[in-house]
């Protein structure tokens, strides 16, 4: 079943030209709920962060650093996204980078913002936890005060690592838990499936933190399955893969199990050759609980609006598929009932704005 859309605003919808759609599209209150924090350092702060703490990058200027952005498939994503993050060692890195997206994610009415955050991308290079943790968490805290936007944290773990590292990470982030919501599963997603992280999860759905994670980006519909299944997550990062299955369609369809896209994402992978190919208006006409995110957005060509926008104009949706994305974005955050109620509402009222 699909969101009920209130009498009065689909009134209104018919009566929104087709011409303010791209207008409506980047002012309407929505929520990120798949980006990569590491993935919105953008190539000048690379270059500042390397300078700040006097270190040497293998490309001489930021344009090289940017012409080396030529992807076939994640794998060859990763490499780069793990050597840009490399910069990050201090607190106020982590800090500067967070206020960063927040400020363009305001920027674009993204009135929420869950974010995924990779711990052992950091203490690996022997960067502390707390320095981590505690650097994104303080920008969380002044990006609500500065630009009333509202930021949550999901700590992640790297699944080409084993199921006894992440568990080794989760302990080291405990001290600090007060400052994140959740768990999420990336990186490398062949050849690892989520029943890796079967333990590790369910000791993290004792805790009480909200779960997601990555499936069906690259990997095949059977890891959908045991991420719901056998991890027991509440929302699936990126999907897109399930459509292979017609019986997983149903259950996502059944359940309204949230599936955060990012169709730019998906389009630099080469998960899609074309934006006009991308099937999220079909995942979306299927009844499954879309949502459009930007992954990793310094990379990717694009935040979130751009992610919109390029995925209108390619596909041909329209107003009512506008709300319809807005609407799952806020219901599927981990933010209160109250909360997302109030952004509903907010919601309902903008686009009534927008009838001539
Ligand atoms: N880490 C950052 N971006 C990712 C993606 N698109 N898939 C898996 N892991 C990631
Ligand atoms: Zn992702």
């Amino acid at each position: 079943m699909t969101t009920t859309i209130p009498a009065t605003t689909l009134a209104a919808m018919a009566h929104i030209p087709a011409e303010r759609l791209p207008a409506l599209l980047r002012s309407m209150p929505k929520a990120e709920l798949h980006i990569h924090i590491e993935g919105s350092l953008e190539p000048e702060l690379i270059f500042a962060l390397a300078e700040r703490n006097g270190l040497q990058l293998p490309y001489p200027s930021v344009e090289a650093l940017r012409s080396a952005y030529a992807f076939t498939n994640l794998q060859s994503f990763l490499d780069i996204y793990y050597a840009g993050a490399s910069v990050l060692l201090q607190e106020q890195d982590f800090y500067d980078m967070a206020m960063a997206y927040l400020e363009r994610a305001a920027a674009d009415h993204v009135v929420r913002a869950e974010i995924f955050f990779d711990p052992q991308t950091h203490t690996e290079r022997g960067v502390p936890m707390g320095t981590v943790i505690q650097g994104l968490a303080r920008a969380c805290k002044d990006a609500q005060a500065r630009w009333g936007i509202s930021a949550a944290l999901i700590l992640s773990f790297l699944r080409h690592l084993s199921e006894a590292a992440a568990l080794e990470t989760l302990e080291a982030a405990l001290p600090y838990r007060e400052h994140f919501i959740g768990i999420g599963l990336d990186s490398s997603e062949l050849g690892n499936p989520p029943e890796k992280f079967q333990s590790v999860f369910e000791r993290c759905r004792e805790l009480g933190f909200h779960l997601v994670a990555h499936a069906g980006e690259e990997g095949p519909p059977d890891y959908v399955w045991s991420a719901l299944n056998v991890l027991k997550v509440e929302r699936i990062d990126h999907g897109v893969q399930s459509e292979k299955d017609w019986g997983l369609m149903q259950r996502l369809a059944q359940t309204r199990m949230p599936l955060t896209v990012c169709p730019l994402s998906n389009l630099k992978l080469c998960v899609f050759p074309d934006l006009r190919e991308h099937n999220l208006p079909r995942l979306l006409a299927a009844g499954l609980h879309v949502t459009v995110n930007s992954d990793d957005p310094a990379y990717f060509g694009g935040y979130v609006n751009d992610n919109y926008l390029q995925l209108f104009a390619a596909t041909g949706m329209g107003v009512q598929e506008a709300y319809q994305l807005a609407r799952n974005s806020l219901e599927a955050s981990f933010a209160t009932p109250a909360q997302k109620a109030a952004w509903g509402q907010q919601l309902d009222a903008h686009f009534a704005s927008f009838a001539a």
